[in-house]
């Protein structure tokens, strides 16, 4: 749903205004992020602090469990709704485009801005997705930017291009970003130093970068004589990333599940026959959300099975409609992949991990640089990575069927009382024509530590 406009916002005042009213708060250290912090927080419905209230350290704080109660509470969206879950920008960006039909905006405003532009970047891939707006002393946008995956300008520096491509001057102007700015040089230069360099009185940022690769940026900008106010909105900043920051805390690929299962939680009848459970609207919505991640495994069985093609369509009906950008498509387990195998057409790359350990397998699509795997496999594969802790998130497509017999979601894994069963937490419900959607993310940080692996932007 998305947020009403005024929601969260300061008093249209300008920037100097905004932050005159904390400046006795704009010498704090940044802080680090608790990588178990918001574990299964909601994007879709938690209002952003507002910059005021974020940098009272009294307020900023964990998630509580009225929050995540909450979220079970909300109502189902339409499945025109939740198809677009993944470009919905809590302002209108396209709007918001034109540098000169706007009048001034508060530091919220223009924070709120930032997230809608980070949402247009890429959801997938080593980077994250990150928005930056300029402000000029009077509080007029002078520049936007948001990351359009690696290699490219980080969103500081396309606000920045913006701005001097309009002959906007960026001396005293404050920058309001998603992620704290990068101090190091990965495939594009340090932001720091495209700040500094541009004049940049003021940087606002809403999550202290937890790579520590290129972490250091609001330190180096406060030694380089700017004020730096941040973290200001770790939550909302972790949800915009939720792959991304806990592959980094995690050391390892983050895991989510995805099955389509009848009421009776089967995901294939007694026959063997699984296609289709869901209906129309469930498949493309599973499409969309496979351009959302690096990689889609499955074991042989399921290989074997129903042939999958483990593309990313723009359109799930037809196999043609494939998406600019493929995921890695991954078949866990020893038997071979047949020649005749869909999975050689048209596609993102197909390697075959043998063996059954599931920690390797992450350990190897680290190696990929893949920051989130999506599991389509049957019940052996789900029952493996649930046995090893390893599954982060579900998304389960339930059907409107009760067949009483046939597969199983998942083979055993260990649970024999209620009591040692994993409890999960809704983050999102929505229906999708006949079926319903829910998206599901574990409580507690995993047991396995993984040595990591995963380098962070670039
Ligand atoms: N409705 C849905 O959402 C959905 C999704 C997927 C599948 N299905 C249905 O599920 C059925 C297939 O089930 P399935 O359980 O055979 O599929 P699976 O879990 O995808 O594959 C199982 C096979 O993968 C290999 N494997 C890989 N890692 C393993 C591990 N850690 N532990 C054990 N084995 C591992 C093993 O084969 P090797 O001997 O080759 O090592 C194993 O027999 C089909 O009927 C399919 O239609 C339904």
């Amino acid at each position: 749903m998305a947020k009403p406009r005024d929601e969260g916002l300061c008093d249209p005042v300008t920037v100097d205004a905004t932050l005159d009213r904390d400046s006795d708060l704009t010498q704090r250290a940044p802080v680090t992020v608790d990588p178990t912090l918001d574990l299964a927080s909601d994007s879709t419905q938690r209002a952003p602090a507002t910059v005021d209230a974020a940098l009272d350290s009294t307020q900023r704080d964990l998630v509580t469990g009225d929050d995540a109660i909450g979220s079970t509470q909300r109502g189902f969206a339409t499945a025109d709704d939740s198809l677009e879950l993944t470009q919905r920008g809590s302002l209108a960006v396209e709007d918001s485009l034109d540098l000169t039909q706007r009048g001034p905006v508060t530091v919220d405003e223009a924070l709120d801005l930032a997230f809608g532009l980070a949402q247009r970047g890429p959801a997938h891939g080593p980077n994250p997705r990150v928005g930056c707006v300029l402000l000029a002393p009077d509080g007029q946008v002078i520049g936007q930017g948001w990351h359009r995956g690696a290699g490219t300008p980080h969103a500081e520096v396309a606000a920045l291009n913006q701005a001097q491509a309009a002959n906007l001057p960026t001396t005293g102007a404050t920058a309001v970003v998603t992620l704290e700015p990068c101090h190091h040089w990965g495939l594009t230069p340090p932001c720091t130093q495209a700040l500094t360099a541009a004049g940049i009185k003021r940087v606002v940022y809403a999550l202290a970068d937890p790579n520590p690769t290129a972490a250091g940026g609001a330190v180096a900008l406060a030694e380089a004589g700017i004020e730096v106010i941040g973290p200001v909105a770790e939550r909302r900043a972790i949800d915009l990333n939720w792959a991304w920051f806990h592959a980094l805390s995690w050391g390892r690929p983050v895991v989510t599940w995805k099955l389509a299962t009848t009421l009776d939680g089967r995901i294939a009848a007694l026959d063997g026959s699984s296609q289709w459970i869901t209906s129309a609207a469930a498949r493309r919505h599973a499409h969309a959300n496979r351009q959302e991640v690096d990689a889609i495994a499955i074991g042989t069985g399921t290989l074997y099975a129903d042939d999958p093609a483990l593309t990313a369509r723009v359109d799930a009906t037809v196999e043609a409609a494939l998406a600019p950008d493929q995921p890695l498509r991954v078949v866990l387990g020893d038997r071979p992949i047949p020649a005749q195998a869909r999975l050689h057409g048209p596609g993102g790359p197909v390697i075959a991990l043998p063996g059954h350990d599931p920690a390797q397998v992450l350990a190897a699509l680290a190696e990929r640089q893949v920051r989130h795997l999506l599991i389509e496999g049957g019940a052996t594969v789900a029952a493996a990575f649930l046995a090893a802790d390893l599954v982060d998130a579900i998304d389960a497509y339930i059907a409107p069927i009760i067949l009483g017999d046939g597969t199983s979601a998942v083979a055993p894994f260990g649970v024999t009382t209620l009591a040692d069963a994993p409890r999960w937490q809704i983050v999102e419900t929505a229906q999708l024509g006949s079926d319903i959607f829910t998206r599901l993310r574990r409580t507690t940080a995993p047991e396995q530590s993984f040595t990591p692996t995963l380098g962070g932007s670039s």
